[in-house]
């Protein structure tokens, strides 16, 4: 009852003209220190991700709430989800959830840049074009011209390549199919090669 209550009130204050009130730098306050001490040894300092940790800085916020969710439930069932992120969110709350998320969703997001530049531009071509003999749609359409994502749909841009090829091989393998549609679907028509090309573009978009 009383996180509900302090949730409709960060959510009104948000809502709100008025900047950053209180309530939500206490929000923000409380997420630093929580990512401080239990994430960013392996998603780093400020977000930007490490190694097989991917970027959390600029993210959606209700993406980064959806997924905490996702790991503490174990629908979300990759090999590195049970590894690292099971443990990680199995004892989150949801006030903490909240503020982890808000916290993470202001961090300014560098690009990775650690895709191979050559196939950058066939990557862009897929994602604002889409394939059409294989029936994949575009991804400009749900995730944005600058691939900034909208609401729950999550922020792509300057993502690691190899956390965005790890993810979108992984669901043509049957894993990840708890996540919202249609990115199963789509994901599972994939060729290596359109993989490899969408992930070294989305590395190197600002
Ligand atoms: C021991 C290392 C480790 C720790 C600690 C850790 N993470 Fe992660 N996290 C990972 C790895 C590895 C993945 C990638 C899982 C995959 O490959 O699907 C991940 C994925 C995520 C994702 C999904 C991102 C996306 O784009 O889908 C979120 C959100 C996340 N972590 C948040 C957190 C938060 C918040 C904390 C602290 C409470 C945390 N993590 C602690 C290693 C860690
Ligand atoms: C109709 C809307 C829609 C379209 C079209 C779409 N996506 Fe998505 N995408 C989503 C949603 C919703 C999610 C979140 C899924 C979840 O719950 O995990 C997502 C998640 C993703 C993720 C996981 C991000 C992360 O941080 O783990 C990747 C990568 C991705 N999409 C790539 C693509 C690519 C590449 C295309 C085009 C070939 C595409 N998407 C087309 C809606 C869409």
């Amino acid at each position: 009852m009383k996180l509900m209550k302090s949730t409709i009130a960060l959510l009104s204050l948000l809502g709100s003209a008025a900047g950053v009130s209180a309530a939500e730098e206490e929000t923000l306050r409380f997420g630093k220190a929580l990512a401080d001490s239990n994430c960013a040894w392996c998603h780093g300092p400020s977000g930007q991700g490490y190694a097989t940790a991917p970027k959390l800085a600029g993210q959606r916020s209700q993406y980064i709430e959806s997924q905490l969710w996702s790991f503490k439930v174990h629908g979300r069932d990759n090999p590195f989800s049970q590894q690292y992120m099971w443990p990680a969110a199995v004892n989150l709350d949801a006030r903490e959830a909240l503020a982890l998320a808000a916290y993470y969703s202001t961090l300014c997001p560098e690009p990775a840049s650690d895709g191979d530049s050559r196939l950058a531009p066939a990557g862009e071509a897929l994602y604002r074009g889409g394939n059409v003999a294989a029936n994949i749609p575009s991804c400009v359409a749900c995730h944005g011209p600058n691939a900034e994502g909208i609401r729950a749909i999550p922020r792509l841009a300057g993502q690691s390549y190899y956390y965005s090829r790890r993810k979108l091989a992984q669901w043509g393998e049957g894993y990840h199919a708890a996540a919202a549609v249609p990115m199963p679907g789509i994901a599972s028509k994939l060729s290596d090669d359109e993989i490899e090309a969408l992930a070294s573009y989305l590395s190197f978009v600002k």
